[in-house]
């Protein structure tokens, strides 16, 4: 955890379920959220499952997010979705560049980029998604590989509408493996000082999630470590209790 900074723990729920099991797994959360978790809650299901998901959430205090969106606010861009329409939708964080995306449908930072300028001019907080692969950490390339997506992915106005960075090295995804503790903790040092330099008085406050295996049983150790503000979690928050027991290894604050 980072003093001052109120963490984030973030649902990425990829593309699974039906209409049906997303308004369980988000009803499931709101029924075992039974005191206020030390951290802000985030649910981030396929665009299509949105709006059964947030009103199976009523009034819980638990955000909802996107997995992505078109940079462009409107136009003839068949399949896409933009922004705008996210806003509009009632949907407050959007994740952009995971590494499935920058692999899936060749993303750069460029575009990355562009689509967090379009989140924040929408009123919505962006989610950035940064992580070396495994042939680049046994190259020894991990942190410069992390310091050029920070570098290129991040707009201008990225820190004063309170963007997110999460760290997810590629091989720990879905994978059950995730850095020692003591890797984890130096990249996310130097993420705190790259952002602090490019956003002089902001970048300090900046919530740095680490995502990739993470659940219950690696949590407390995890959300433990300097500079990590929060995690980003895939398969553990497809069982309301699994991303509730995460939610609950916040350190006090
Ligand atoms: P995982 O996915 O928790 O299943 O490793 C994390 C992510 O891709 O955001």
């Amino acid at each position: 955890m980072t003093p001052g900074i109120r963490p984030l723990i973030a649902g990425n729920w990829k593309m699974n379920g039906t209409l049906r099991e997303a308004a369980a797994l988000a009803e499931g959360i709101r029924a075992g959220l039974d005191r206020s978790p030390d951290a802000d809650l985030l649910i981030c299901p396929p665009f299509i499952h949105l709006h059964v998901a947030a009103a199976a959430m009523g009034w819980k205090p638990v955000a909802i997010g996107a997995q992505d969106c078109h940079p462009k606010a409107s136009g003839a861009h068949t399949g896409d979705v933009s922004a705008a329409m996210l806003a509009d939708a009632g949907v407050a964080y959007v994740i952009l560049g995971h590494s499935e995306r920058r692999a899936d449908h060749g993303e750069t930072d460029a575009l990355v980029q562009q689509k967090a300028a379009a989140v924040i001019a929408a009123g919505m907080v962006p989610v950035v998604c940064v992580g070396e692969t495994e042939a680049q950490r046994d190259a020894g390339e991990a942190e410069s590989v992390v310091s050029a997506q920070i570098a290129g992915s991040l707009p201008p106005d990225f820190a004063i509408a309170k963007g997110v960075v999460a760290y997810e090295p590629v091989w720990a995804i879905g994978t059950g493996r995730t850095p020692t503790e003591a890797d984890i903790a130096s990249m996310h040092d130097r993420m705190r000082a790259e952002v602090a330099a490019r956003f002089p008085g902001l970048g300090e406050g900046t919530r740095l999630l680490y995502g990739g295996s993470v659940k219950p049983s690696n949590a407390v150790a995890i959300l433990g470590l300097p500079n990590v503000d929060g995690a980003l979690v895939g398969g553990a928050s497809l069982k309301a209790e699994d991303f509730l027991a995460i939610a609950a290894a916040v350190p006090a604050p």
